[in-house]
C-alpha cells in the first residue's frame, strides 16, 4: 500500500478522491447516501480553491482505496496551527488491512511537518471500529484539561 499526497491537478487523483468521498458518503457511518450530482460537480473544485486542504490517499496495486480529507486550523490558545481530520475512509473490500492506521500516521507525520500543536477530529458515538483505531494511535476524547468539561460537537446549518 502506498499512501501519497493528492495532486487536486492530477485528473487521475481528482477521480480517485470523487470515487472514495462518494464511498465514504454512502457508508452507514458516513452519510448513508451517495454524493448527489450537485456535490459531485463542486468537490473538486471546491477543495481546489481551499487554501488549506490536506488530502492523501492509499494506493493498492495501482487503485485508489482510502482517503483521508484534513483541513490545517490554527489554535489561538497556543498559537500553532492544527490539523483537523475532516474525513478518514477505506473501502470496505479492504478494511482491516492497517490501510486506515497507515492514513492516520501520514496525518500525524504531515501535523508534525507543519509544526501543529494536535490534530482533531469528530467520530460518531457508535462507530466502535474507528474509535478503537483512534483510540490505538493514541487519540482521547474531549479536552480533558479544560474546566468547561468535555468538548461538545455543535452546529447551525447555514
Ligand atoms: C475506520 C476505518 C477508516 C478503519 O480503516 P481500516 O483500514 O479498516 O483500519 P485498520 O485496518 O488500519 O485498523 C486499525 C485498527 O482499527 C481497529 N479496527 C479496525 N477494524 C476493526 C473492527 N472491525 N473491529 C474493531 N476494531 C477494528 C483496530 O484497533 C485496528 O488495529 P489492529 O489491526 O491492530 O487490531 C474503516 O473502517 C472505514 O472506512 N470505516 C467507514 C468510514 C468511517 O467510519 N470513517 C471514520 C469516520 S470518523
Amino acid at each position: 500500500v502506498d499512501v501519497i499526497d493528492a495532486d487536486l491537478e492530477c485528473r487521475e487523483h481528482q477521480a480517485a478522491v470523487l470515487q472514495l468521498i462518494d464511498a465514504y458518503a454512502s457508508d452507514a457511518m458516513g452519510d448513508g447516501r451517495g454524493l448527489s450530482d450537485e456535490v459531485r460537480a463542486n468537490l473538486i473544485p471546491g477543495l481546489r480553491s481551499h487554501p488549506a486542504q490536506h488530502i492523501f490517499l492509499a494506493y493498492e496495486s495501482g487503485l485508489p482505496v482510502g482517503i483521508a480529507v484534513c483541513f490545517r486550523g490554527f489554535s489561538t490558545f497556543r498559537a500553532r496551527p492544527l490539523l483537523n481530520v475532516h474525513d478518514l475512509a477505506v473501502l470496505p473490500a479492504y478494511r482491516g488491512q492497517g490501510i486506515g492506521r497507515r492514513l492516520l500516521e501520514r496525518v500525524m507525520a504531515k501535523a508534525r511537518d507543519l509544526g501543529c500543536c494536535a490534530v482533531t477530529l469528530e467520530v460518531g458515538e457508535h462507530n466502535v471500529v474507528a474509535q478503537a483505531l483512534y483510540r490505538d494511535v493514541g487519540f482521547e476524547e474531549g479536552d480533558r484539561q479544560s474546566a468547561a468539561g468535555r468538548m461538545l460537537f455543535w452546529k447551525k446549518p447555514v
